[in-house]
């Protein structure tokens, strides 16, 4: 996503640095402007560097492709942080003396700004009316934070922390068309145990199904994630008032969450990776060299879930599952082999969309960016999603929403 990050005169520039960071570091594609009066507190090549695109604040550079406007037409997001009251009121007053000005009124994407003054300042009638004014047109207000402002004063007008400013300005770009529906999604990975310390497992992380549960509770769902074995960290991520965790551990166990979560959800994705097969007998005790060599594990087949779910599906609900293919380049099979494999799982287990997943030693399961092409029910490609996981399930819930409508 195309962002303008405009920042403007006050000390909490600084903290801005942190905000570009995090946009970037979430794929997103940031120009800074600064006002001159930012960069006496925090330089051009600072914000060059970690925004990776060239900074200016003319409006006579690159005079031939319309600077002064081109960047606001192109925002998909304008984040004014700090905005200092002076800039508030020029917001306000729709002046465009600067390039951030005329950025501002060239723009119709959502505009998010986090205001940073002294609270003198931000409680005059002036400022409030401002503000008043800016929030009428549709500008989103974050902060000011009550606390300690520069110079030793505190009140009201210190800037709102980067981690702050960051989720109100996805929140403002994130469709709410997901509005109050039900959703369960399955994450991770099954353990099958053979005893009391070893297990059948595999090497899903569970960060796509993770993904796929926070895009769609900020999406406005109501969203059951069956987590599967998947690290503390991963999952602090799902960390959501609208996300409900369900810990399990084998397949059996997420089979009968999914089943329970499934019959009251509106759609449901299993992104899990499940074992088709688990040992036939979990010794009591931990097996040693002493009570026998062991070189071979008798298996018995799991049941397959979604196809399950498929089944009993609830009427009007979407049922999307995943296909992990290794590629030819992982010793499988050539595209269009992976694809009429996709195709043929498809029909196999009866589910609207089926994202498909290549997987290798190098690519998929732990890393943080993935590829995926949708398949629709009639087996053919209605979405595709090269990025990070967040983006993915971006592109995922985007079809689904399609699929309802
Ligand atoms: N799945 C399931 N129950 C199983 C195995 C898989 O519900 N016992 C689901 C997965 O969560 C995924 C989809 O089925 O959404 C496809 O999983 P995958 O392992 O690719 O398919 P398999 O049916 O195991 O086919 P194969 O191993 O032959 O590729």
């Amino acid at each position: 996503m195309n962002i303008v990050v405009g920042v403007t005169g006050g000390i909490a520039a600084y903290k801005t640095v942190h905000l570009v960071r995090l946009l970037t570091k979430a794929g997103h594609e940031v120009t800074v402007i600064p006002t001159e009066d930012a960069l006496r507190f925090v330089g051009l090549p600072t914000w060059e560097a970690i925004s990776r695109h060239p900074v200016t604040t003319s409006v006579h550079e690159d005079v031939a492709k319309v600077r002064h406007v081109a960047l606001g037409q192109a925002a998909e997001l304008v984040i004014v942080a700090p905005a200092t009251a002076n800039t508030i009121a020029k917001m306000t007053a729709g002046l465009a003396d600067d390039l951030l000005g005329t950025t501002l009124l060239a723009t119709v994407a959502p505009v998010v700004i986090a205001p940073a003054m002294h609270a003198e300042m931000w409680q005059h009638p002036a400022t409030q009316s401002n503000i008043a004014t800016l929030r009428e047109r549709g500008v989103r207000i974050v902060g000011p934070a009550d606390g300690e402002l520069a110079g030793g004063d505190s009140g009201p007008g210190r800037m709102s922390e980067p981690e702050e400013i960051f989720a109100a300005a996805l929140a403002a770009i994130t469709p709410g068309d997901l509005d109050g529906r039900r959703i369960a999604v399955s994450a991770g990975g099954t353990r099958e145990p053979i005893d009391p310390v070893r297990y059948l497992g595999n090497r899903s992380s569970g960060r796509q199904g993770v993904a796929l549960a926070v895009e769609a509770a900020e999406r406005g769902a109501e969203v059951v994630l069956v987590a599967a074995n998947i690290s503390h960290d991963v999952l602090a991520a799902a960390q959501h008032p609208r996300i409900r965790v369900v810990g399990v551990g084998a397949a059996a166990e997420l089979g009968a969450a999914m089943r329970e979560a499934a019959a009251e959800a509106d759609a449901v994705v299993m992104a899990a990776a499940v074992a088709d097969y688990r040992p036939a007998e979990v010794a009591a005790h931990k097996l040693t060299k002493e009570s026998g060599p062991l070189t071979s594990i008798e298996l018995v087949e799991n049941e397959d879930i979604v196809a399950g779910l498929v089944r009993d599906r609830r009427a009007g609900q979407v049922i999307v599952g995943f296909a992990a293919e290794t590629p030819v380049a992982g010793g499988g099979v050539d595209d269009a082999e992976l694809m009429e494999r996709a195709r043929r799982k498809q029909q196999r287990k009866g589910v609207d969309l089926l994202v498909v997943n290549e997987v290798g030693w190098d690519r998929g399961f732990e890393a943080a960016e993935n590829a995926v092409r949708i398949l629709g029910s009639g087996g053919a490609v209605v979405g595709s999603a090269a990025g990070s996981k967040r983006e993915v399930a971006r592109a995922i819930w985007d079809a689904v929403v399609k699929l309802s409508q």
